[in-house]
């Protein structure tokens, strides 16, 4: 018996919904996979130092979950028709790796996941929708008939699917440090994901890094509080605005570990927890974040997910947070004893959702085990699945335009006007123009005579995976110069220079200008610790060396060098800085990065970036940071907040 489906007819008819607009109907809309979005633009040619204002006009319109209010006796009549089975399945999130669709409907999967990667066999929109929707068609015919959640890391962009629009990692809008231009990121990042149907993103990170040998650091927005809760609850806004669910992540204190060691430990009081890390959940919830996701750290030695304190008492008690919480993929398996105890453990703590890609169904053998134990209580239970059915409302799964009957399709938004498109671009162009830090410019090195013949060497040059980083296709990311649609950083100085009639080599003997562009090697969670993250070490770049050896000739020669650096974090490079006129800190700028360079370094806009971190002058002082007690001002290179601008020269 379709439970939902059942309640849906007698309860929900005559109930006044918000009237949707035209974008909820275009599910119907035939979708169209040949658009190639260019960012060629007419450059401007007005003279340096006179900055354009123009920002892309992104529209906020046409969500349908605007005043999607909860109705609650709905919520309380589907979850008193549900067996225990069915709401132990609703409690449970699975890797659609290996998934059958009739699986999903057979035990009411609550919520199915792409990890980092993980996509249809032909990664394109339209082949994301249609996996959604088998599994959506699935769960119809589940004894329940409760639609599932389709989660999927949308963590700069729809990250994931070919193609899409790739933000700058967080790290960079943290430089930018503008909360409007992250809520148009959010709801960018919002329709992309709605054109393949999906409804949950895990995102935002609002890890407040302390350490910046910590991997994860380009996840995180700044070792700021302040600067984290402004951005992330802006793009919250964003984001849920088309109903996709956010997630904060990982609760609490990923970013404060012992040596920045990914999964650590946090060494620290209560007291410097809430004073530095509780702050992003609190206006998180402020935002109205559906989910909120546990870390795989620890708290002195505590895992997190065991921690009914932080869990309960601190997330869902005193800050009241009424949304669901989720476990992190596999984590609950950190914790002590067997898997029975480590579940035990978990959902006693708190945990609502548990990310168990695919142990899932020995998850449910024995939650169904524990609460016949009595280990885990009823009432646990059903406020477990109270809360994931809420959200699922806030999402608008059972809303009356999430299936259209007589066409067979889900919501949706259409392809072609929403995603990858000229003005999506135009965003992540604008976010890397103001992502960018300025770090040296020795005698006015920069801006760029637009009419200069240059050379650009280095793999960053023309690599977008380098430029977008990890989490972009893959989990961990790759060097491959194609990885996906973008522009590449020669891309777009040869776009200036054309316009120009100027030359770009490859080079350094062939100009008098040479803008070597360096790097970090993609790399995400569990890869990325580095403790010395040099500009030939272990995260380093292999083409930095010559990179490195052709800029220290070219500057022996008398020659104009400039340095961009794309990297998740600070690297550094207190002794190669001699070599450059001109350093810029570019981060992970994503798929837009040639044209957002370009804007910059050849002056039609200013640098307005600001580091979001502290740039240590060496190794030993990674952990050092505006917060630390014992800052030492003779170990930073620039400090929180340094960024130069060309008014300033
Ligand atoms: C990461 C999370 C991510 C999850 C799902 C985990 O390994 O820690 O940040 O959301 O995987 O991909």
């Amino acid at each position: 018996m379709k439970k939902y489906l059942l309640l849906f007819i007698s309860i929900f008819i005559g109930l006044a919904f918000v009237a949707c607009t035209n974008e909820t109907t275009t599910t119907t809309t035939t979708i169209s996979e040949s658009t190639t979005t260019t960012t060629t633009t007419t450059l401007s040619t007005t003279t340096k130092k006179t900055f354009k204002t123009d920002t892309a006009v992104v529209n906020y319109e046409g969500s349908y979950c605007d005043d999607m209010t909860v109705n609650y006796e709905f919520i309380d009549d589907l979850l008193s028709s549900l067996t225990l089975d069915e709401k132990i399945g609703q409690m449970i999130q699975a890797e659609r790796n290996g998934l059958s669709a009739t699986d999903a409907a057979y035990y009411n999967l609550g919520s199915i996941l792409s990890g980092g990667g993980s996509a249809p066999s032909v990664n394109a929109p339209n082949n994301w929708y249609l996996m959604y929707k088998n599994y959506q068609d699935g769960m119809r015919t589940s004894s329940s008939g409760i639609p599932v959640i389709y989660g999927v890391d949308a963590v700069h962009g729809h990250n994931n699917v070919l193609n899409a629009t790739i933000f700058p990692h967080n790290i960079g809008l943290g430089a930018a440090n503008d909360s409007e231009l992250m809520t148009k990121i959010g709801l960018v990042t919002a329709r992309e994901v709605r054109v393949t149907g999906l409804n949950y993103t895990f995102a935002p990170t609002v890890a407040v890094v302390q350490d910046i040998g910590w991997g994860r650091t380009y996840e995180s927005l700044s070792e700021n509080t302040d600067i984290v809760v402004d951005l992330s609850s802006a793009y919250i806004e964003g984001l849920q605005s088309y109903c996709v669910g956010a997630s904060a992540k990982h609760f609490i204190a990923d970013g404060g570990t012992d040596e920045g060691d990914d999964q650590g430990n946090a060494l620290l009081t209560e007291e410097e927890i809430r004073a530095i890390h509780l702050d992003p959940y609190i206006s998180a919830i402020d935002s109205g974040i559906y989910t909120i996701m546990v870390s795989y750290s620890s708290i002195n030695g505590q895992k997190m997910h065991g921690s009914s304190y932080w869990i309960t008492d601190v997330l869902k008690e005193e800050l009241g947070f009424d949304g669901y919480v989720i476990s992190d993929y596999d984590a609950i398996k950190q914790l002590p004893g067997d898997y029975y105890t480590q579940i035990v453990s978990a959902v006693n703590a708190g945990v609502d959702m548990l990310m168990e890609p695919y142990t899932w169904r020995d998850t449910i053998a024995n939650l169904k085990l524990a609460v016949q134990n009595e280990d885990i209580s009823i009432e646990r239970i059903n406020d477990a699945v109270r809360r994931i059915l809420i959200i699922k409302y806030k999402m608008g799964l059972f809303h009356d335009d999430f299936y259209n009957e007589e066409t067979g399709e889900y919501y949706r938004i259409s392809y072609d006007d929403n995603f990858a498109t000229y003005e999506n671009r135009a965003v992540a162009r604008e976010a890397v123009r103001k992502s960018l830090v300025l770090l040296k410019n020795d005698n006015n090195a920069l801006p760029l005579n637009k009419k200069t013949n240059v050379a650009v060497i280095g793999n960053g040059a023309s690599s977008i995976g380098l430029q977008t980083g990890g989490w972009t296709i893959s989990w961990q990311g790759d060097d491959d110069s194609k990885l996906t649609r973008g522009t590449s950083i020669i891309g777009g100085i040869r776009q200036v220079a054309a316009g120009n009639g100027a030359n770009v080599f490859t080079d350094a003997e062939d100009a008098d200008v040479v803008i070597v562009v360096l790097s970090e090697r993609p790399y995400a969670e569990m890869y990325g610790d580095n403790l010395n993250p040099t500009l030939t070490g272990s995260t380093a770049d292999s083409g930095n060396a010559d990179a490195l050896e052709q800029a220290m000739i070219a500057k022996s020669l008398g020659k104009t060098v400039i340095g961009l650096l794309l990297s998740g974090r600070p690297m550094l490079i207190n002794q190669q800085l001699q070599y450059f006129d001109a350093f810029v800190a570019c981060w992970l700028p994503g798929s837009e990065a040639g044209m957002g360079i370009a804007d910059v370094i050849y002056g039609d806009y200013n640098f307005t970036g600001k580091l979001p971190v502290t740039w240590p002058k060496y190794a030993s002082a990674l952990g050092m940071n505006s917060n630390s007690s014992n800052y030492n001002e003779s170990l930073i290179l620039f400090p929180f907040g340094y960024g130069l601008s060309y008014e300033e020269d």
